[in-house]
């Protein structure tokens, strides 16, 4: 029998989500779509890319004081400590990594240190609490450079392009090697296409530190005035335009897929590890989007013609088929709504 007490902690730490990163971009939108569902997320961030300011506007969406956690996940004492300060977590959701392929190849230590540090050390918080759920923040990176545009999960990873991507493909190793070794925690690795949009009240959305790398951001600071000009990467690519093909998802539906990943953990039928793509289904091209962007905005910006970045894939969309089926997740927002939410949280900094 439980005592009183035993329950109460009990009850406490089954909704208790540590959310590593919970202050980055699709940090403070998993935070959102967590108390909407009815967990609670302890949202942990180094502050490294990210701002403080970020949990204000989580606050203001879930009209409660969400609390920031200045933690880095290395630092596994303080993590440990924060859990139990906490009363218990049942789940884990792991975003907390560096994530700019180019800085990458320029310093790849960096992203060893701290991708692959912060993922050894938060299993080792998992095993330790005996965490049911795990979920892991994992990218299309992971397939590299595709035969075929459309990826379903069992497209065999490719090389991977960058030291971040090849984090990305040891984090996913780690957990199926936890589970060969006996761990009980259930994995799940979300690989994500390409992250945009901002949340609908405009409260949170995206904040590059410096110039932005990716190519929606840039987009809305050349609208606004911050920078002079787009540059299209490419325009001899074999694509129907010439310009690079990608999957943009809205980040409100990429938070719902983590929900929905940590319900689905909870089925005594779920596997121990899986693996979902998170992405439309749909694949857009580099001008798509731009033109896309000026029609929804009706905004007008200078765009010129650049060389292929180093590095770029030429075409990579999702096959969302599993998570539909399986999660019975399914994207909300078309890429209009993602590119005028973009731009309307773009305007309010
Ligand atoms: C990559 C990863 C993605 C990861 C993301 C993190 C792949 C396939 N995707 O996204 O998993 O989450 O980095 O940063 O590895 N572009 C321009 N002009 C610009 C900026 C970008 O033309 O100023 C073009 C790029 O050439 C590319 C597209 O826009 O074709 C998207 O680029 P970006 O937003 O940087 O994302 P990915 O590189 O696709």
């Amino acid at each position: 029998m439980l005592t009183d007490f035993a329950k109460a902690y009990l009850r406490i730490s089954m909704s208790n989500i540590l959310l590593t990163g919970g202050a980055g971009f699709i940090g403070s939108h998993i935070a959102v779509e967590l108390r909407k569902a009815g967990y609670v997320p302890i949202i942990l961030d180094n502050l490294s890319n990210s701002l403080d300011s970020a949990v204000d506007g989580i606050s203001k969406i879930t009209g409660r004081k969400e609390v920031l956690h200045n933690i880095d996940c290395r630092r596994e004492n303080e993590v440990v400590d924060l859990i139990e300060k906490v009363g218990g977590i049942s789940g884990i959701v792991h975003l907390a990594a560096f994530k700019a392929v180019g800085e990458s190849v320029q310093n790849p230590s960096k992203y060893y240190d701290n991708n692959i540090g912060s993922m050894g050390s938060i299993l080792r918080v998992a095993e330790k609490f005996c965490v049911e759920q795990f979920v892991f923040s994992s990218s299309c990176t992971v397939y590299g450079s595709p035969q075929e545009a459309e990826v379903t999960e069992s497209t065999p990873m490719g090389n991977a392009y960058s030291p971040y991507g090849y984090t990305k493909q040891v984090g996913e190793r780690m957990m199926i090697d936890l589970v060969k070794a006996g761990v009980k925690t259930k994995f799940v690795s979300l690989r994500y296409f390409n992250p945009i949009g901002a949340h609908p009240s405009a409260w949170i959305g995206e904040f590059p530190i410096g110039k932005p790398n990716n190519l929606v951001p840039y987009i809305c600071q050349t609208s606004i005035g911050l920078r002079d000009e787009l540059t299209v990467y490419g325009n001899d690519y074999n694509t129907r335009d010439g310009s690079c093909i990608r999957d943009y998802i809205h980040v409100c539906d990429i938070a719902t897929a983590h929900v929905k990943a940590l319900d689905y953990m909870l089925k005594p039928t779920a596997p121990q590890h899986d693996v979902f793509n998170i992405g439309t289904g749909k694949g857009n091209s580099v001008k798509e989007i731009i033109d896309t962007f000026k029609e929804v905005n009706e905004i007008e910006f200078k765009v010129i013609q650049g060389s292929r970045r180093p590095g770029d894939v030429a075409a990579i969309y999702a096959n969302n088929q599993k998570a539909q089926s399986i999660l019975g997740w399914h994207p909300e927002y078309t890429l209009a709504d993602a590119l005028k939410h973009a731009w309307n949280w773009q305007k309010t900094l």
